[in-house]
């Protein structure tokens, strides 16, 4: 098999990720912040030691900045009703912006404030998948009061200009979400360079941890901007009738998911040993091969497939330039042959996994269903090079 659906949920994972949740689970007799007990210390380190790792690979200020979520959907609409929610209560005006490459589980939420009374501006991408800076510029209003960014597209693999904007929203200021799902494990970010307020992340993709964690970053003194969605059990301030406000219990309401943060924390240590320490060269050099497979083929840059070449008919969206705009993550259109089709086949016949339709991503490649190949640091070049003839070959033979 030939895994390349890892804007899902990555895999494999390294032994290590397993290796911790079951350990955690086999031999750890507690909860963490729950009792003073050897068992329930343990648990705390494991929490601990996960929120530390992430917060280095982030460069948070301080790790309590680390919030952990059940995913990135769930820190999504922490991160977005958590900011609106209050406003609107307090019978202010708000605007908020996202963009046309979001997926769902930015948009809907949005479309639950906006039901609320908030009012919402979607910006277009560019034909490039990318969003102009002026055009977040020029959609700022007096009463903006978020700026919700995709920072790479979970379609088009493009990466946006997030510093950028972030320095302009901050000059209005305007706070900024960043939904880097699509980014942390598979390039460089950090929270000081990007300057934003709020960063959302899965535990499960590109850091390799299990499913059913993520989390939300908030930057030091933002969190009294945000309420929380979740009240209740925090094992501190037990005595009180109110939500803690100390980070990062008062957002983090009932037993938080410690076997999966021993397997995140695994993963994130992982990323930082074998990822960072090179610039995340290995997934780089398998990215390069499948872009140099694919131009060999007949696809030239803008992503089009040239006539006469066994690519004709075939795009992939955004196109396939490797310059550090991208993320390993390229959807394929054809003008004839339909990608779930093509899906079906590519695992049937050549063992390769791909994933086909909208992504939950509806807009970002203009209501088209694509074939979506999406890489990890698992996915070698030999690999690489061979998912992408499978892939022009299926077309072709789709096409008829
Ligand atoms: C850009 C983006 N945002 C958010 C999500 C939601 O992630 P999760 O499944 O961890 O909630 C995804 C998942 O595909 C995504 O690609």
């Amino acid at each position: 098999m030939i895994y390349v659906d890892n804007a899902s949920t990555s895999f494999p994972k390294p032994p290590e990720v397993s290796e911790a949740v079951a350990r955690c689970l086999s031999e750890v007799a507690g909860s963490a912040g729950r009792g003073a007990h050897a068992g329930a210390r343990r648990a705390a380190k494991i929490v601990d030691s996960c929120r530390d790792a992430v917060a280095e690979l982030i460069e948070a200020e301080r790790p309590e900045s680390i919030i952990f979520t059940l995913n990135a959907t769930d820190a999504l609409n922490l991160a977005i009703r958590g900011v609106v929610e209050p406003l609107l209560r307090r019978g202010e005006r708000v605007h908020v912006i996202a963009s046309a490459l979001d997926h769902n589980s930015v948009l809907r939420p949005i479309e639950f404030v906006r039901s609320l009374g908030a009012s919402v501006t979607i910006v277009e991408a560019e034909r490039n998948g990318v969003v102009v800076p002026s055009s977040v510029c020029h959609a700022l209003r007096d009463d903006t009061r978020l700026v919700v960014l995709n920072h790479a597209s979970n379609v088009t693999g493009i990466v946006q200009r997030a510093a950028e904007i972030a320095a302009a929203c901050r000059a209005r200021h305007v706070p900024v979400l960043l939904d880097a799902t699509q980014t942390l494990g598979h390039m460089t970010v950090s929270v000081r360079e990007l300057g934003v307020e709020l960063l959302a992340f899965s535990g499960h993709k590109g850091l390799l941890g299990p499913t059913g964690t993520g989390g939300l970053y908030v930057r030091p003194g933002f969190e009294d901007c945000v309420g929380p969605l979740r009240l209740g059990g925090t094992g501190t301030e037990s005595e009180s009738p109110r939500q803690p406000s100390a980070m990062p219990e008062r957002f983090e309401s009932g037993t938080l998911n410690v076997a999966g943060l021993a397997g995140l924390d695994a993963g994130v240590r992982w990323v930082l040993r074998e990822c960072v320490k090179d610039g995340f060269a290995r997934e780089r050099r398998a990215i390069n091969r499948f872009v140099s497979a694919l131009e060999k083929m007949g696809i030239d840059e803008a992503g089009r497939g040239a006539t006469g070449s066994p690519a004709e008919g075939l795009s992939v969206v955004g196109g396939v330039s490797p310059s550090a705009g991208r993320v390993g993550v390229f959807a394929f259109v054809h003008d004839t042959a339909d990608v779930h089709q093509a899906a079906a086949m590519l695992e049937s016949e050549h063992g390769v996994v791909t994933r086909a339709g909208l992504h939950c991503a509806p807009l970002a490649a203009g209501g088209r269903a694509t074939l979506r190949v999406s890489f990890g640091p698992m996915v070698g070049v030999d690999d690489a090079v061979l998912a992408a003839g499978a892939i022009v070959e299926v077309f072709r033979v789709l096409a008829g």
